[in-house]
């Protein structure tokens, strides 16, 4: 059996951090870092997300405020919240839950928003400096995995690591952040050519397909690490169960270590938000 990494424990210690940030810019500078949430519509998913998001950042000592916008929400309506949140000094960060209802267009909102407070990391100037390697505020569940990969390799540089999807909220940065840690990176996607020999051959695989159970034992090296951040609702025995991107019962025999669904990416991506709403914070100081 593999070493499990436990994303509740990690984030913990990461939720620490960030309220003693909190309080010492509370303290120091007398600003509440405060993030802004803008929800549209009515996705149960984004409602659940949304909810979690807002309750860990009050238990951390920071500010939120929710804006929820009606399923039919205008293109200009929602440009115009964003520009008053983008011009409110008293809020730090903006986050507008994706996806959105399908007649917005994602691209123009998530340009709309000033760079310094994009704590999703989504806008084109943050997504540039990352692939350039400069800093920037990081999207979030790549980042979570990154800090869950430290815990087994402090040091990844000459890893083969192959992340499995290529989205640009998860599969791209995830590479660029491996890249910048020295690891040799592959993205293998839905085209790949014999995709099963391309993850076998790999130290570290991150899921990020969102297909259930997609990947088994039989594609994992063994003793090799597993991030997987797939998050898919499925029917067992007739109840609703929260399932990987990986079959966990059958990869946590041959992997070296392996992170649980649930429990395991889905709470360091709520942590590294707050992180970046308070870094956003103390960039805006200067
Ligand atoms: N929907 C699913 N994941 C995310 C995320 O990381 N940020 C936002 N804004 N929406 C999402």
């Amino acid at each position: 059996m593999s070493q499990l990494i436990d994303g509740t424990k990690i984030s913990t210690q990461v939720l620490e951090e960030v309220a003693s940030e909190v309080e010492l810019l509370k303290a120091e500078f007398d600003i509440v870092p405060t993030l802004a949430v803008v929800l549209v519509g009515e996705d149960p998913a984004s409602h659940v997300y949304v909810r979690n998001k807002v309750k860990r950042a009050t238990e951390v000592g920071m500010g939120s405020i929710e804006h929820r916008l009606e399923a039919e929400t205008t293109q200009d309506a929602l440009n115009d919240l964003i520009d008053v949140l983008n011009n409110d000094p008293e809020v730090h960060g903006i986050l507008v839950q994706l996806p959105l209802p399908s007649h917005l267009n994602e691209d123009e909102v998530i340009a709309s928003i000033h760079p310094a407070k994009d704590v999703d990391g989504f806008h084109p100037l943050n997504v540039g400096a990352l692939a350039s390697g400069r800093e920037s505020l990081v999207p979030c569940t790549p980042q979570g995995c990154m800090i869950m990969l430290r815990q087994v390799h402090p040091d990844l540089s000459g890893k083969k690591a192959v992340v499995v999807g290529r989205s640009n909220i998860v599969g791209k940065p995830m590479a660029a952040l491996l890249l910048q840690a020295n690891c040799t990176v592959t993205i293998a996607h839905s085209r790949t050519k014999d995709i099963e020999s391309v993850c076998r051959n790999a130290d570290i695989v991150v899921a990020a397909v969102g297909r259930p159970k997609f990947i088994n034992a039989d594609w994992i090296k063994p003793g090799a690490t597993v991030i997987d951040v797939g998050i898919n609702a499925i029917d067992i025995d007739g109840k609703r169960k929260l399932v990987g991107d990986v079959d966990f019962e059958s990869v946590a025999d041959i992997a070296g270590a392996i992170t649980p669904v649930p429990g395991g990416v889905g709470p360091m991506t709520i942590a590294c938000l707050l992180l970046n709403t308070t870094r956003a914070a103390r960039h805006q100081l200067a």
